[in-house]
């Protein structure tokens, strides 16, 4: 049993190596150019999704947002998507397909969305939800003037994650988001922890601009109440904020570390740390 599912995460990883090359050269014959306006309220009919059957599926994303949902490719222009959780990746997924999302670089991505069942959308969300986010590092640039002088950017966003401004009715993002950005797939508020800062910006810029997809959508309002009253600089040291904060720390617990640990030790140097797939089957 173990033999076979070492040798489907082989078969898996080399089928989405194909993907990333095709992709590169011409688009991947998954991509389709035809919107369908019901796509969005389909999602009703679908069950929770499928991990397994979303990663037969997730090769057409790999180019683009990487084989685990973290994009390699160009992260200055495809957002992470691992550990996002199933139903607000396939949400989004069906906002793209319905043609009612359309910001920044929306156009790159809405031909592969075109192409996916409503069910295919939860399935491949519940592939992404199980892969683990990285994170990247945090501005700590200083504020030379305003009302944060002296601060620096993350340090602008921290504050305002943890505890909020009650003055001006910000809730503290932990709130929701949680203490390290995993979300609340419950109720289906994002996992936002190592998201680039430049799309975590746009997206709070969408918010706060009132650039709803969906114009009486309940958890957009929610978003966008929470990001009214946010100056620009709060935005940028928000973003900023969430490209460090990750949870991978809080994951491992005292007998993981300790077993790592354990195993580094013990380990025989070899000389070369290149994986040996022949040895999976
Ligand atoms: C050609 C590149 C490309 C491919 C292939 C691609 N995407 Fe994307 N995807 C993007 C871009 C660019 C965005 C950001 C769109 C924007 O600016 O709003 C995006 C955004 C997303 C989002 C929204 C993330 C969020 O947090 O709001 C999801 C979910 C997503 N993609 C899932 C997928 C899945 C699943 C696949 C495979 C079926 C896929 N993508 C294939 C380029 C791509
Ligand atoms: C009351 C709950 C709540 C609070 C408080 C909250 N959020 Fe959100 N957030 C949400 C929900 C719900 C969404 C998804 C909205 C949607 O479905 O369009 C979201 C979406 C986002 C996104 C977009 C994620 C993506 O991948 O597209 C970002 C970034 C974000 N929130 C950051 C923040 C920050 C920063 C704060 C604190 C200033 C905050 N949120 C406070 C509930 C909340």
């Amino acid at each position: 049993m173990r033999h076979v599912r070492a040798f489907g995460l082989v078969g898996l990883a080399a089928f989405a190596l194909a993907a990333v090359a095709y992709a590169q050269s011409t688009p991947p014959a998954t991509a389709s150019t035809g919107h369908d306006p019901n796509a969005y309220a389909e999602l009703d009919k679908t069950h929770w999704g499928d991990a397994k059957a979303g990663a037969a599926k997730a090769g057409a994303c790999a180019a683009c947002h990487g084989l685990d949902g973290n994009s390699t490719a160009n992260p200055a222009l495809y957002p992470r998507i691992a550990g996002q959780s199933e139903r607000y990746i396939a949400k989004q997924l069906a906002l793209f397909k319905s043609g009612l999302r359309t910001d920044g670089n929306a156009a790159l991505m809405i031909p592969y969305a075109n192409a996916l069942s409503p069910q295919d959308m939860r399935d491949l969300g519940a592939y992404f939800q199980t892969q683990h986010s990285g994170a990247g590092v945090a501005d700590d640039s200083a504020i030379a003037s305003g009302p944060y002088a002296g601060k620096k950017l993350y340090q602008v966003g921290e504050q305002l994650y943890r505890q909020g401004d009650r003055s001006r009715g910000i809730v503290a993002c932990t709130a929701c988001h949680g203490p390290d950005g995993a979300g609340n797939p419950g109720p289906a508020y994002p996992h936002i922890g190592g998201q680039q800062s430049w799309y975590a910006e746009m997206r709070l810029n969408e918010y706060r601009g009132g650039q709803a997809a969906l114009k009486d959508d309940k958890l957009w309002g929610l978003m966008a109440l929470e990001t009214k009253n946010l100056s620009d600089e709060e935005i940028k040291g928000l973003s900023t904020y969430l490209q460090g904060l990750h949870n991978r720390a809080d994951q491992a617990s005292p007998a993981d570390v300790a077993a790592a640990k354990q195993a580094a030790a013990t380990a025989t140097p070899t000389p070369s740390a290149t994986p040996q797939p022949s040895k999976a089957n």
